[in-house]
């Protein structure tokens, strides 16, 4: 029989005015405590998230029990994170977080390509191909061209940009996660004196995200897929322009509404149409015995920002 006093069983709106005040009294004292911080910006911070954790404890009346099992859950997440494994990057991605903090950081402005989450598996210093290079570096995969250009948002093209390319292989495993020493699926090249790109790489396939701790555990119990949407990573740099850090996405695959890290935006999911094993490639590569397919992506950059991010924020 349960005790009608437990805190969840009493909705919000029903807690006596007595009790009311108490709770509402101590954030007030809470919220004082930051009164004399020097620092604008971190007053702003503190004081926004004490009042939307106090709001969050009381709107559904936390019990103990609960608590402590969020303490367990950050716990745990602190002890399976090292260098090579963030579990609370994790978290923060599939809490839509990641991408909440690109929607407010990377606004979309008119034709620029959009961001979208990093991931854990970039690589600093990633091999350079040439221009219609391959960056399978022998990775298992369906073969895929890729060919586009990056141009400003004005239409002018950007030549020696650097485009950083990685994705998984066919079994949904990055170089990374076979071990330190290997490298695959991942490389960077530079535009040509008309901005122009294009490499071999690997029809995206769909993967899932690291799904053997406590963040795998919660999207278990939530009921939700550790599934990625295939994808392709890119990272294009270049001077006096803003960085973007983006995917595309294969138009078609069922994934696309359901990512676990809720990374598609529309204008990043592209054709990838399959085409049949004889049939000339742009470069001539010979592929007789095998389908593969090509994909077109035209990166446009933003000029680098003259202010910060907005600070102001609807809740
Ligand atoms: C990825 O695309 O590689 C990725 C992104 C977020 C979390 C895990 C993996
Ligand atoms: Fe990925």
């Amino acid at each position: 029989m349960r005790s009608p006093t437990r805190p969840q069983d009493r909705p919000a709106h029903h807690v006596p005015e007595r009790q009311r005040r108490v709770e509402h009294d101590l954030l007030q004292t809470v919220l004082a405590s930051f009164r004399d911080t020097p620092d604008p910006r971190l007053k702003v911070l503190m004081e926004s998230l004490v009042r939307h954790l106090h709001a969050f404890i009381r709107n559904v009346r936390l019990t103990e029990d609960e608590w402590q099992r969020a303490i367990d859950f950050l716990t745990a997440a602190g002890h399976i994170t090292d260098e090579r494994r963030q579990e609370f990057v994790l978290l923060s991605d599939v809490l839509g977080a990641s991408m909440q903090m690109i929607n407010v950081n990377h606004e979309a402005e008119h034709n620029a390509t959009e961001a979208t989450v990093v991931g854990p598996f970039f690589v600093e210093g990633a091999p350079e191909i040439s221009l219609g290079g391959d960056m399978t570096g022998g990775a298992p995969g369906e073969p895929c061209w890729v060919e586009g250009t990056v141009t400003d948002t004005t239409g002018n093209p950007v030549p020696g940009a650097r485009i950083d390319v990685w994705e998984a292989d066919e079994d949904g495993h990055y170089d990374v996660q076979y071990g330190p020493h290997h490298t695959a699926g991942r490389a960077h090249l530079y535009t040509d004196a008309q901005g122009r790109y294009a490499f071999w790489g690997l029809t995206p396939t769909p993967y899932p995200i690291p799904h053997d701790g406590p963040v795998g555990e919660l999207l278990a119990r939530t009921g939700r897929s550790p599934l990625r949407a295939s994808h392709l990573h890119f990272m294009a740099t270049a001077p006096r322009h803003r960085t973007v850090i983006t995917h595309i996405f294969v138009e078609g695959d069922e994934l696309l509404t359901q990512d676990a890290v809720f990374g598609v935006k529309a204008s990043l999911i592209k054709k990838f149409p399959r085409q049949e094993p004889g049939t000339p490639t742009p470069d001539g590569r010979a592929l007789p015995a095998m389908t593969w397919t090509r994909v077109r992506f035209d990166i446009v950059l933003r000029p680098t920002p003259a202010t910060g991010p907005a600070e102001k924020n609807e809740e």
